[in-house]
């Protein structure tokens, strides 16, 4: 049975000379967006497909002659299933792009279905330096954890922080974040005492947090994937960590725009660094945040929502400079390169890495009209993930 759900090379490319023959017939381009919709990471699969059906609401359905379909998946987050369906989106819905991708695993798992059938593939959420590299057809539009775990690291020693214990989910994004967290911090001058690393699945965070406490460090520096890191925090205040006079410091998944507001007052004055907050403070933003509450009973977008967004922006963008012509490889090269302004600033595809370069954000937890948000107090410009100079 297994076998015969696995492609070849061979049949992916014949399903791909036909998904372009019957293209020329049919007007319509398909969108396969494969998100996890259920289990640990069903909040990232809410917001990025409410994100994408905002993004078609505000920008009409109809681009270059063509409609678009969205067909939504979920993959429940399973490396397997996604493969699975990506190579059934590819073979027989013949959809035009794949997207969403909502952990690093399932994002690798794809890369090769992208790369035998041509088909552009749209990383909306994962965040592992290394994807990109997976398969030529990988577009970028969320971030990396090297992108934006350096600018903690210039931050703290500055801030009285100079002994950290790091603290990490154990797969690709936790890897990067931990390397190139401490790597930078030593270069500062600082010193990581220990690196403890966390399961994916089902973590539970009590026994590290007490070998942190009785580490006493200045900071203890957390990544763990969006949709984890309420239980991080509450873990972190039941012990006493702060009590005890240890800083909590970490990248923006810990302080989830989707969270953050139910994580209570225990949370004030958490910095972390990232790429998008809800409080931006720009007009652009300030028009997405109040558009996807309105179509969202009032939830709040967070980081992958954002990602969700542009991705669709680059894909139609893409659509519109191609004119639905000449396939895969032609939306391919219109992704490459586009330079706009997104709800968390400007952002640029790289032409040559297909990677996203961004402002990364320094942020603090504040009460702002009686709700928590990450408030912005310092900007990088322009980073590029430095996961691509090793
Ligand atoms: C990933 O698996 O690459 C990932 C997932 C959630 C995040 C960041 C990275 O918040």
């Amino acid at each position: 049975m297994k076998k015969r759900s696995f492609l070849t090379a061979a049949a992916l490319a014949a399903a791909t000379l036909a998904a372009g023959s019957a293209l020329a017939q049919d007007n319509t381009f398909k969108i396969g967006l494969i998100l996890p919709m259920t289990g640990q990471q069903a909040t990232t699969g809410r917001q990025i497909e409410a994100a994408a059906r905002l993004y078609m609401a505000q920008n009409g359905d109809t681009v270059a002659g063509k409609k678009i379909q969205l067909i939504v998946k979920d993959d429940t987050s399973l490396p397997d299933t996604t493969r699975r369906l990506a190579q059934e989106l590819v073979v027989n819905d013949k959809v035009n792009v794949l997207a969403g991708f909502g952990i690093t695993p399932s994002a690798l798992a794809t890369a090769p279905i992208a790369t035998q059938s041509k088909t552009p593939m749209v990383v909306m959420a994962a965040a592992t330096s290394s994807i990109t590299q997976a398969s030529p057809y990988i577009v970028r539009s969320s971030f990396t954890l090297p992108q934006v775990s350096v600018a903690l690291a210039d931050w703290a020693p500055k801030n009285g922080i100079k002994k950290v214990v790091t603290l990490v989910s154990d797969y690709g994004p936790g890897i990067d974040a931990e390397k190139f967290f401490k790597d930078r911090l030593t270069f500062n001058g600082g010193e990581v005492t220990d690196a403890l690393r966390v399961p994916l699945r089902n973590p539970d965070f009590a026994p590290f947090l007490q070998k942190v406490r009785d580490n006493k460090p200045d900071a203890l520096f957390v990544f763990v994937p969006s949709g984890a890191g309420a239980a991080v925090m509450k873990q972190f205040l039941e012990r006493g960590l702060d009590k005890a006079g240890i800083r909590l410091i970490a990248t923006g998944d810990v302080t989830d725009d989707d969270q953050l507001n139910d994580m209570g007052d225990g949370a004030l004055g958490v910095v972390t660094s990232h790429h998008y907050s809800a409080a931006h403070p720009s007009a652009v933003n300030k028009k997405f945040v109040e558009a996807f509450s309105k179509a969202n009973k009032g939830l709040r977008p967070n980081f992958m929502a954002v990602g969700g967004y542009d991705g669709m922006r680059v894909i139609y963008e893409a659509l519109k400079t191609s004119k639905g012509q000449g396939g895969g490889d032609a939306l391919l090269a219109a992704m490459k390169g586009q330079l706009f302004e997104s709800p968390r600033g400007k952002i640029f595809i790289d032409a040559q890495t297909r990677d996203i370069v961004q402002d990364v954000y320094l942020r603090k937890v504040e009460k702002k009209d009686g709700q928590l948000y990450n408030v912005e107090f310092d900007v990088i410009k322009d980073v590029k993930d430095p996961g691509k100079n090793k």
